[in-house]
C-alpha cells in the first residue's frame, strides 16, 4: 500500500440521521417546487442576516429536526412576535411543513433542508438565537450508535454559543436512555443551568405543542422528559465579580 502525502486525510463525519428514501406525495412535491421560494433558505454556509431574512428585528427561535413541522407551524402561528427557523433533512417532512405553513398563513417562518449541525456551525451567527428547540431527537438506542446522538459536547458548545444571553435550550425525549445521556452531557458541558425538568405521561408538556413522535412514544407506553435549559455565562470569577 502506498501513501500519498498530497491526499488530505479522510475525514469521517458521524451524522445524527440517515437519509430515508421516504416517498414524497404529489402535493408535497408541488409544495417543494411552489412554496420553497417563499419559505426556503438555501444552505450556502454563509451567516444568515436574520433582520434581512424576515424584514424586521424580532427574537429568533430555532427548531432542530422538526419532522413533519406541525409543532413548528403551530408555534409560529401562536407567536407572531417571534421569528422561527426550522431545520430538517427529511424531504417529505419539509414538504408537509410547507403545506401547513401555507394553510396557516404564517409569515414568520423559514426552513432549511440540511444537516442542522452544519447549519449551526456555519450559518447561525453567535448570540443570534433567543431559543433553540430540540424535540424528540433520534434516540439511537444501540450502544454502538450512541455517537450518532445529536446531543454531544461539541453540539452543546455550539448551541450555547449561538444563543443570546439568557437564551433557552428546550429539549424533549421519550427515551429513558437518551434522557440519562442528556442529563449527563448537558450538566458536564457547564454551559447551561436546568431551569425546569419534567417527567410526565404526555400531560405536562413544557411550553410546547405535542409532537408526532411524542404521540408515537406515548402509544408505546413511554414516559416523556422535558427540559428547559438556560444558557449561562461562564465568565471567570474575577471578570464576573470584578474581584481577583
Ligand atoms: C425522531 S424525529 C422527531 C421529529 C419531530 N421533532 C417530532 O417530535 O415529531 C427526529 C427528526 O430529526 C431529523 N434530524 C436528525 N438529525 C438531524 C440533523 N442533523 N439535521 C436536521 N434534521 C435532523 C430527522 O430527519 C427526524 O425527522
Amino acid at each position: 500500500m502506498t501513501s500519498n502525502s498530497d491526499t488530505p486525510p479522510h475525514r469521517r463525519t458521524v451524522r445524527s440521521f440517515v437519509r430515508r428514501a421516504g416517498r414524497l406525495t404529489a402535493s408535497q412535491q408541488r409544495a417543494l417546487e411552489e412554496l420553497w421560494p417563499s419559505y426556503g433558505v438555501a444552505f450556502d454556509g454563509k451567516p444568515i442576516r436574520f433582520d434581512d431574512l424576515f424584514g424586521r428585528t424580532a427574537p429568533i427561535v430555532l427548531e432542530i429536526g422538526f419532522g413533519n413541522g406541525d409543532t413548528l407551524v403551530q408555534q409560529a402561528a401562536d407567536n407572531p412576535g417571534l421569528d422561527f427557523l426550522g431545520i430538517e433533512v427529511h424531504e417529505p417532512g419539509v414538504g408537509h411543513c410547507l403545506l401547513k405553513a401555507r394553510d396557516a398563513g404564517v409569515t414568520n417562518l423559514r426552513l432549511i433542508r440540511h444537516d442542522a449541525v452544519e447549519v449551526l456551525d456555519t450559518m447561525i451567527p453567535a448570540a443570534s438565537l433567543s431559543r433553540v428547540n430540540l424535540y424528540f431527537p433520534d434516540p439511537w438506542p444501540k450502544k454502538r450508535h450512541h455517537k450518532r446522538r445529536i446531543v454531544q459536547p461539541r453540539f452543546l458548545e455550539t448551541v450555547a454559543e449561538r444563543l443570546s444571553a439568557g437564551g433557552s435550550f428546550n429539549v424533549a425525549t421519550d427515551w429513558a436512555g437518551y434522557a440519562e445521556h442528556i442529563d449527563a452531557t448537558v450538566s458536564a458541558s457547564g454551559r447551561f443551568e436546568c431551569a425546569e425538568r419534567r417527567v410526565h405521561s404526555g400531560d405536562q408538556p413544557l411550553d410546547r405543542p405535542g409532537t408526532k413522535f411524542e404521540r408515537r412514544g406515548l402509544r408505546r407506553g413511554h414516559r416523556i422528559w422535558d427540559w428547559r435549559f438556560l444558557r449561562v455565562d461562564n465568565q471567570p470569577p474575577d471578570l464576573a465579580t470584578g474581584e481577583l
